[in-house]
């Protein structure tokens, strides 16, 4: 076994000062310190010159170490983090951020990369030799914008993350969304009671004799599903009725569209999603308890049929006919792939933000860096892209700040 411990090397005694002697500690191994001598034992000796090779510092050690480096690029950054001796507005704090390293920086990428999807115009382009006739116009070209896709997992429509994602679609700053069955109806249950805080540790057991559930650190009282239902249902025989007398097909997006339009409330973001006409795919539509209730429903009045088919269809248009696309996902699993995939409609996203918590040594999609998706065609090999490895409800209220909630 290696016997280190922090050892005083003597390179030049007879030169160097004793503070300078002191500066130069290092980590040796039991071998090493043969080959060199403690500050006292120089006057006890056999001939000067045996003891001045004993004195040098190995060869192989200080190649080992000092090894020199190439000059670092003209345009290389340097590391520095905000100075709390100056003024200092939150605003600043966070522009910081790219240049303190770790996940801050990649908070600040994210920042970089986001805002410039929302400046992109098609103008910026060069109009391309097999252009369309329509998009040559310089005019029409300003108009054209990146098309943001928007995905968030379930458990992020429980947390108070709603009211920031109500505020990107009240104020029409995403264009495609993607969640799960509990990002839909969190949204439409919050309507109807609140959520509210608790801790992780709080026992299972004793939390179901009391009829409340747990989400993480958060509490949804089980009456609140009870709401839901008796809201919800009444909804089921209606969507039910139309299929039968007037043929309509409804799909996942159909259904959320039509339930933002009966919730009539503008704390909602899916009464947002349908006045501001932007399509919410939920390909996991019966996993939650819209599930449970669709469950109960088939039993009391059967027969409502809900076609993926066309939502696949719609969902993979939107990335194929769109100029440019952006991509910012909260969190893994299905909306991650779903809008990774409908991506590779058109050989790959121009920008993707992932946020998520996921690793990738597990070989999960949801832990996938964007060079994974890269590798599929799902983000474009030249387009711009980061990881935030963070638990979104940290960041994502920042980076709001940084980019949506203000003017380009
Ligand atoms: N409130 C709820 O969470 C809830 C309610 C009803 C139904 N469900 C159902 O549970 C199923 C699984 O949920 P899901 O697919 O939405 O996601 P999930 O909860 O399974 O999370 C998927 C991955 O996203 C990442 N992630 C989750 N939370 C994160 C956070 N705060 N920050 C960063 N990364 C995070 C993690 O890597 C996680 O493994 C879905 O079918 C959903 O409808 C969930």
């Amino acid at each position: 076994m290696t016997d280190k411990k922090p050892f005083l090397v003597n390179s030049d005694l007879a030169k160097k000062p004793k503070a300078k002697e002191k500066e130069t500690v290092l980590l040796l191994d039991a071998k090493e310190r043969e080959t060199v001598v403690l500050p006292g034992s120089v006057t006890q000796g056999k001939g000067k010159e045996k003891e001045k090779e004993k004195a040098m510092v190995p060869e192989s050690a200080t190649q080992a170490v000092l090894v020199h480096s190439t000059p670092m690029s003209e345009d290389a950054v340097t590391v520095i983090g905000p100075d709390f001796n100056q003024k200092i507005t939150c605003d600043q704090i966070l522009r910081s951020y790219e240049r303190i390293g770790f996940q801050a920086t990649s908070v600040g990428k994210a920042i970089k990369i986001i805002n410039q999807m929302r400046k992109w115009r098609l103008s910026d382009d060069p109009i391309s030799p097999d252009e369309k006739d329509d998009l040559k116009d310089p005019l029409i070209r300003s108009t054209i914008k990146c098309k943001i896709f928007f995905g968030y997992t379930s458990n992020l429509v429980s947390s108070g993350l709603r009211e920031i994602f109500r505020y990107l679609v009240q104020h029409s700053l995403v264009d495609v969304i993607v969640t799960t069955a509990g990002g839909i109806e969190e949204d439409f249950i919050k309507c109807l009671a609140s959520t509210y805080l608790g801790e992780f540790h709080l026992p299972g057991a004793e939390l179901r004799k009391k009829g409340l559930n747990r989400i993480g650190n958060l509490i949804v009282p089980n009456d609140n599903y009870c709401k839901f239902e008796d809201w919800f249902v009444p909804i089921l025989d209606q969507l039910l009725k139309e299929q039968k007398d007037e043929g309509t097909v409804w799909s996942p997006s159909k259904i959320i569209d039509r339930l933002g339009k009966e919730i009539n409330n503008p704390e909602s973001i899916y009464y947002w999603a349908h006045k501001n006409k932007i399509p919410v795919y939920c390909p996991a539509i019966t996993d939650g308890s819209i599930g449970d209730m669709m469950y109960f429903h088939s039993f009391k009045n059967p027969g409502l049929v809900v076609d993926l088919v066309s939502d696949i269809r719609s969902m993979n248009d939107q990335a194929v006919f769109a100029e440019k696309t952006g991509m910012i996902i909260l969190g893994g699993g299905v909306i991650k792939h779903h809008i990774c995939n409908a991506n590779l409609m058109r050989n790959g996203a121009d920008y993707a933000v992932y946020i998520n918590t996921g690793h990738e040594f597990d070989g999960s999609d949801s832990g996938a860096r964007p060079d994974e998706a890269v590798s599929w065609g799902k983000i474009k090999m030249t387009a711009e892209s980061i990881k935030v490895h963070s638990d979104a409800t940290i960041v994502f209220p920042l980076i709001v700040a940084e980019t949506f909630a203000k003017k380009i």
